[in-house]
């Protein structure tokens, strides 16, 4: 890059000002950006990426072929507001040479957090009480009415025990989980923390009352949560994913809540996102469906934008990215 040159970098949302100020002050970028808090559109994004040395993405922006050839040979980086990569051509980037950013860590206790909440508002019967007390549907308190599962004593199955996965069994544990198990490729030795047992996702599936969902989506678990993993679960099994919704076969899912194959789901994630409201999904009493806010707390996403920034601005200036994804 010749002295004096600016470097162009398009930011594809209005993102929080933590971030938005590290990247303005970088003396040697000219930032522009999709100033809304919609997503920018295809067109809008293939026009303003032009020449672009660094791109700053989130998770609803499909970055890939398309995408990389109208920015051209300039992009040097992609900074993702995201931990999760699977909106990212992952092989078309690295063909590039292009340097990816991502979030990871920062959000992993406010994710597990919700997760946790999804997991005691779906279980509890939560959005149906609420709504109870407020259609008059509450006549006296009865011993039958709106009785749920409890964690205590219970079995509790993590798929995929990463940084999330392991946050969320830590949160769960203290409320009197008897067995932790979990599935993946392969053991974690960290594990042995809450004495996590590392088994088969069939036996995981058959022997959970509660199963929680927190791998990364990737060829391999697209659709991993189907009718047959669903028959294997028990009648009173709760469902709980806050990875991503294309991990789950939702018409299966459908299948199995509405015929009383499992007792309830509490989705964080779905494909698409937005659900369209008249969603069979909805519909289900016991289906209790959030719009994607796991990482959402105020203090979590300002420092995700400040880790995305400082992604970006290494990943221009050819030094270290706190937070780089090995390609
Ligand atoms: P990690 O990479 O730490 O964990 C991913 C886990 O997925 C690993 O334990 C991995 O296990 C597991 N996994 C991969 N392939 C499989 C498989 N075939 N079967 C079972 N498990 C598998 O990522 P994080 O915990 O930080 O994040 C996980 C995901 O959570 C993200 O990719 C993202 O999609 C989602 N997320 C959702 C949020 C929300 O708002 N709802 C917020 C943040 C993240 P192994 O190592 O054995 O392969
Ligand atoms: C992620 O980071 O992948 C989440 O889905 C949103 O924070």
């Amino acid at each position: 890059m010749a002295a004096g040159k600016l470097m162009k970098v398009f930011v594809t949302r209005r993102i929080p000002q933590e971030g938005m100020k590290i990247l303005s002050s970088a003396a040697d970028c000219e930032v522009s950006l999709w100033d809304s808090d919609e997503p920018v559109p295809k067109a809008e994004l293939l026009k303003s990426v032009q020449g672009a040395h660094g791109l700053l993405c989130l998770l609803t922006d499909k970055i890939d072929a398309e995408v990389l050839d109208a920015a051209g040979p300039n992009l040097k980086v992609i900074s993702t507001l995201s931990v999760g990569f699977d909106h990212l051509a992952l092989d078309e980037i690295k063909k590039r040479g292009i340097r990816l950013g991502y979030t990871p860590d920062v959000l992993t206790d406010a994710t597990a957090e919700l997760t946790v909440a999804l997991l005691l508002a779906t279980a509890r019967r939560l959005p149906e009480g609420v709504e109870e007390v407020k259609n008059g549907g509450w006549s006296a308190w009865k011993p039958l009415w709106l009785c749920g599962y409890g964690l205590s004593g219970s079995t509790v199955g993590v798929i995929g025990l990463g940084r999330i996965g392991m946050a969320i069994a830590q949160r769960l544990m203290p409320f009197g989980v008897k067995r932790l198990l979990y599935s993946g490729r392969t053991a974690k030795p960290h594990a042995a923390e809450v004495n996590g047992e590392f088994v088969p996702i069939d036996t995981l599936v058959s022997e959970s009352d509660f199963i929680v969902v927190s791998c990364s989506l990737t060829p391999e678990t697209q659709g991993l949560c189907n009718k047959a993993m669903f028959s294997k679960m028990k009648n009173t099994a709760v469902f709980i994913n806050s990875s991503r919704g294309a991990v789950v076969n939702q018409e299966d899912l459908y299948e199995a809540l509405s015929s009383g194959q499992i007792a309830a789901a509490g989705l964080d994630v779905t494909t698409p996102e937005p659900l369209p409201t008249n969603h069979p999904l909805l519909k289900l009493k016991n289906c209790v469906v959030l719009p994607h806010i796991g990482s959402a707390t105020y203090s979590t996403r300002g420092v995700m934008s400040v880790l995305a920034a400082q992604n970006l601005l290494g990943g221009l200036q050819g030094t270290d990215m706190p937070s780089e994804l090995s390609l």
